[in-house]
């Protein structure tokens, strides 16, 4: 059986002003009418699978809850982190719930801020790694590598195994620019998506053989949890001194059984500004507009516009976003410096 699990406790500030702490970038509707957490959800819909487990930081649970009850969806299955540790205490924490729950389930783990354009693609992914994840793999999701980006995990693919996937030779987080153009021209990487599935008994012994340290501290933390109305807290002060690693460091680096299957679904994690436009339905002139806009011989610019209108003469390559309290004007290419305001701005408290 699969247990979905939606990690959402990121704080996403590289889609600032939009994105912010006390609004992380999964709880927007970037465009049409879900948020990404609730398109993350829907996602699901193919894989008769139970009501996901979210995951997810204490300051945002109202955010969370409301956003499920908006689907219809039963709430109830809501984790709260009194502070974020990473990835592989989160995931921690799902598998020991999902065991506690009685069955060893195949644990889906998916991020709650990624975008996918073609949800049958990504089932069809699902069910072609529930055979390697019920042989005890750890099955990781790789997007065909298309460019030197040093933010993801790159996935060097091994032997092809029966069905569709291969055995993951090397798995190496978030590399420098020299090391990732050497496998971007070497061809044979994925880049890791951030998804994972495998059995929560799996993971667990994994995180226990590479990180006693943290598979303890997860212990404590599910030793004494509270439940009050839809949430679960763990207890505070055993996951605040539980160290803080990914998933990809923590585990998927060092395991031993590791198998890759593609996906080729319209996969982003929308790191930017800029990658937004590239997955976005573009007018003929290549703008991509939210909200109340207006061009005028201006080409391939992105627009969001929240509260006012906002009209665009004569510019090309362009990000402006326009929120109530903040405006950004970017050259598309640059928009990753956006974290370079932020910083600032957080300096300035
Ligand atoms: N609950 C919880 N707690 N969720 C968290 C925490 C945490 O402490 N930290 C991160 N998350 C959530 C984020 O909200 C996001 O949905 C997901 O976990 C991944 O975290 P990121 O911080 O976005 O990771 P990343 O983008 O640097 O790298 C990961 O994703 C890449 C693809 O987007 C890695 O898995 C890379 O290998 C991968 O290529
Ligand atoms: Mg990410």
């Amino acid at each position: 059986k699969i247990f979905p699990v939606i990690m959402a406790g990121g704080n996403g500030s590289r889609l600032w002003p939009l994105s912010r702490g006390l609004y992380p970038k999964q709880f927007l509707r970037l465009e049409g009418q879900f948020t990404m957490l609730q398109e993350t959800v829907r996602r699901l819909d193919g894989l008769a699978c139970g009501a996901p487990l979210l995951i997810c930081n204490e300051e945002h649970r109202f955010l969370v809850a409301e956003q499920l009850r908006a689907m219809d969806q039963l709430a109830g299955n809501i984790i709260l982190e009194p502070a974020g540790r990473n990835t592989a205490p989160a995931i921690a924490l799902a598998a020991m719930t999902a065991l506690a729950q009685g069955e060893d389930a195949l644990l889906l783990v998916l991020a709650a801020d990624h975008v996918i354009r073609s949800p049958a693609a990504f089932v069809a992914a699902v069910q072609a790694a529930r055979p390697h994840a019920e042989a005890d793999q750890l099955v990781t999701f790789g997007i065909v590598a298309t460019a030197p980006e040093t933010g993801y995990g790159y996935i060097r693919r091994g032997d092809a195994l029966a069905g569709q996937g291969y055995r993951v030779a090397e798995f190496v987080e978030k590399p420098d620019l020299a090391t990732a153009r050497h496998y971007l021209e070497c061809g044979e990487y994925y880049w890791n998506s951030g998804m994972f599935l495998f059995k929560a008994s799996r993971y667990l012994a994994e995180l226990q053989s590479f990180r006693p340290d943290i598979y303890a501290a997860c212990e404590r933390a599910l030793g004494n949890p509270s439940s009050d109305m839809d949430f679960v807290r763990v207890d505070k002060a055993a996951f605040l001194a539980c160290p803080e690693d990914s998933i990809d460091y923590a585990v998927m680096e060092k395991t031993a059984s590791a198998v890759v299957v593609p996906l080729d679904a319209g996969w982003s994690d929308v790191g930017s500004w800029s990658s937004l436009w590239e997955i976005s339905p573009r007018s003929a002139d290549g703008n991509v507009q939210q909200g109340d806009v207006m061009f005028h011989d201006s080409h391939n610019n992105y627009v969001y516009a929240e509260s006012a209108l906002v009209s665009l003469v004569g510019v090309e390559d362009l990000v402006v976003i326009q929120t109530k309290d903040a405006t950004l004007v970017a050259r598309r290419e640059r928009v990753q410096e956006v974290k370079k305001i932020v910083e600032r701005l957080k300096q300035q408290g």
